[in-house]
Order: C-alpha cells, then sequence, then structure tokens
C-alpha cells in the first residue's frame, strides 16, 4: 500500500541482492558480502564528494598515479575508501584500480574466490566544477581459487565478468549493477534513512537514440570512419537530427545513454592510438552494463567484451549504447575497411 507516496514495501539493495540469491542458491553469499562492501564505500565517497568543496577537497594533491594524471584528493580519498571497505568482507583476494600501480593482494583467512578492478573517482577533472563523477567497478571469479592469486586473475575478457556496476554521484546519489544474467537494476540512495532504495528494475537500453556523445575537440585527430559517422549523425536527415551531449564524466554520460538511449564514443585517435578509457575498470563495466540492457559495445571492428586484457591499465577505444546507432557505425568501420 501507498500512502502520501511513502513506500511501505521498500526493496533495498541488500534485499534485492537476497531475492537474487534464493534464484541461485550455488551461489554462497560471496557476492552479496561484495556488494554489501561496495555499497559502503559509495556511500562513504557520495558523502566525501557532498563535503568536497566544505573539506577543501579539492584542487590537485600533487600526486600522480600510473596514468601520468594529476591525482585529485578526492581520487586518493575515493582509492583509499573503496580498498579499505573491500579488504575486511574477506571475498576479495585481490583488487586493481586505476589509482594502484600494481595488483592490491588481500590477506584473507580463507580462500578468496573473487577479483575486483574499479576506477575509485570517475571523472576527476570535473570535480573542482561541481559536475556529475562516479565510481565504476567489475567482479570476476578466479579460474583457481586453490592457488595464491596471481595477475593472470586479472588479464581475463570483459565478458567473463560475473557482477559490474557503477555509482554516480549526481543530484542524487544512483547505484546501477548488472548481473551475467542481463538483469540492470538501479538503485537510488535515500540519505534519510542511508539506504540505496531500487528505483529502476530491470533497465532496458532504447533501441535507438538521438544523441551522440563525444569530445569532438579531438576530431581533427579521429580516423576516416569515425569522422564519417560523426557527421553523418551532425546532418539533419528528415525526423532524425541528434544532439550533442557530453559531460566529460563517463559515468555521466553513459548512464544518460543507458537511460535516454543514443550512442557514446571515446574513439583512438592520432594522440592516443588504443583511446583514453581504460579496460579492466572503464570499459569492460560498462561495455557489460550496457550489453545486459541491451545495448551494444564495440571499438568498432570487434565486440569489446570479447578483448582479453594483458595488462590492468590498458586502454581501447570505445563505442557504446542503442544497438541500431552502434550498428550504424559498425557498417561505416566495415565499408571503409
Ligand atoms: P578518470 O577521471 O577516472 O581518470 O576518467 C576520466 C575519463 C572518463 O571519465 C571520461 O569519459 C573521459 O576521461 C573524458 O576524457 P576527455 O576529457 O579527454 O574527453
Ligand atoms: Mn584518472
Ligand atoms: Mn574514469
Ligand atoms: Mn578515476
Amino acid at each position: 500500500a501507498k500512502f502520501l507516496s511513502i513506500e511501505s514495501n521498500p526493496i533495498t539493495l541488500a534485499r534485492a541482492i537476497m531475492s537474487d540469491q534464493r534464484r541461485h542458491p550455488e551461489a554462497k553469499g560471496d557476492l552479496t558480502m561484495i556488494l554489501s562492501s561496495l555499497m559502503l564505500a559509495c556511500k562513504f565517497v557520495s558523502n566525501a564528494v557532498r563535503k568536497a568543496g566544505i573539506a577543501s577537497l579539492i584542487g590537485i594533491s600533487g600526486s600522480s598515479n600510473v596514468q601520468g594524471e594529476q591525482q585529485k584528493p578526492l581520487d586518493i580519498l575515493a582509492n583509499d575508501i573503496f580498498i579499505n571497505s573491500l579488504k575486511y568482507c574477506n571475498k576479495i583476494a585481490a583488487l586493481a584500480s586505476e589509482e594502484e600501480t600494481g595488483i592490491y593482494i588481500i590477506d584473507n583467512p580463507d580462500e578468496a574466490k573473487y577479483v575486483i578492478a574499479f576506477d575509485p573517482l570517475d571523472g576527476s577533472s570535473n570535480i573542482d566544477v561541481n559536475v556529475s563523477i562516479g565510481s565504476i567497478f567489475a567482479i570476476w571469479k578466479r579460474p583457481d581459487y586453490s592457488k595464491p592469486v596471481v595477475l593472470e586473475d586479472f588479464l581475463r575478457t570483459g565478458a567473463e565478468v560475473e557482477v559490474s556496476g557503477y555509482c554516480i554521484y549526481g543530484s542524487s546519489t544512483q547505484l546501477v549493477i548488472a548481473t551475467k544474467e542481463g538483469k540492470v537494476d538501479c538503485f537510488t540512495l535515500d540519505n534519510s534513512i542511508g539506504d540505496f532504495i531500487l528505483t529502476h528494475p530491470n533497465l532496458r537500453i532504447p533501441k535507438k537514440g538521438n544523441i551522440y556523445s563525444v569530445n569532438e575537440g579531438n576530431s581533427h585527430f579521429w580516423d576516416k570512419s569515425m569522422k564519417e559517422y560523426v557527421n553523418l549523425v551532425k546532418t539533419p536527415q528528415d525526423d532524425n537530427t541528434y544532439s550533442l551531449r557530453y559531460v566529460g564524466s563517463m559515468v555521466s554520460d553513459v548512464h544518460r545513454t543507458l537511460l535516454y538511449g543514443g550512442i557514446f564514443l571515446y574513439p583512438a585517435d592520432k594522440k592516443s592510438p588504443n583511446g583514453k578509457l581504460r579496460v579492466l575498470y572503464e570499459v569492460f563495466p560498462m561495455s557489460f552494463i550496457v550489453e545486459a540492457a541491451g545495448g551494444k559495445a564495440t571499438d568498432g571492428r570487434r565486440r569489446l567484451l570479447d578483448i582479453k586484457a594483458h595488462d590492468i591499465h590498458q586502454r581501447s577505444p570505445c563505442i557504446l549504447g542503442s544497438p541500431d546507432d552502434v550498428d550504424t557505425i559498425v557498417a561505416i568501420y566495415a565499408k571503409n575497411d
């Protein structure tokens, strides 16, 4: 019953996971523990993001990361929060983070079956100007958890992901989680009770959209097919005109693409031949989520989830979104190759 629009049957993330678990009794609750730790981390980062301006968590920290980027205080704080939240759930053997040079091995009381890769704070260039930012993660089951964890546990394909998700610290804090059964749910943080409530169950991406999302400032460096595609969507065709929306935080641009449809592109260019986005904790999780919601994700020629990682910080061109829009650019690459 709903009185005065106060939900009398709130579905929290914990309850949603448990109902999932009932459908998969074989899962020993490990993923439940990991997702609960991730939920805690997202709440803490959300709290820090909301206080960044006051707690002088803005500007630069003076240190840089393996990516060659100037780390922001929130990059470092979010990284510490994620590591400390995941360290004690006893279910993660090791983690890879944008802000950690190598894999971070966790000392567990007994064998831990999963590894996680995450981007603790995505869209750092937007922190100081109060534009939405986020966190992104992907979880793999280790091929052989009787052995000590090794780098190879992370050098997997995106198709092998068990669960991936992102948290977006925007006008509200929302946590989107996708499972390999192709279920995508969005939970919204209710600050008054400090819990994530299921607000958008079973998200499906529109078959086609009318928004393209790319940093046109790099257009001079794009390849022929990318230039041809962007010119196509900029050419008004009968009732089919596109708008450009580009936030510069992948989480925001992908979240909008998931809900409104359309296409997000971070192509390779002459400056960065493999594009900018990192495979393990940006391209794979977002491609996994978009495919689970009925979308497509490609580098123009191949399905992104079929890539097998050879380095935890490797990059890849990234084109993802509504299936009809992705098919259009794939056809252009096929025609020109
Ligand atoms: P991060 O802040 O985690 O380093 O990621 C930034 C990424 C991604 O969020 C966004 O899509 C892209 O950088 C924007 O890059 P440009 O500013 O080159 O467009
Ligand atoms: Mn960064
Ligand atoms: Mn990022
Ligand atoms: Mn980041």
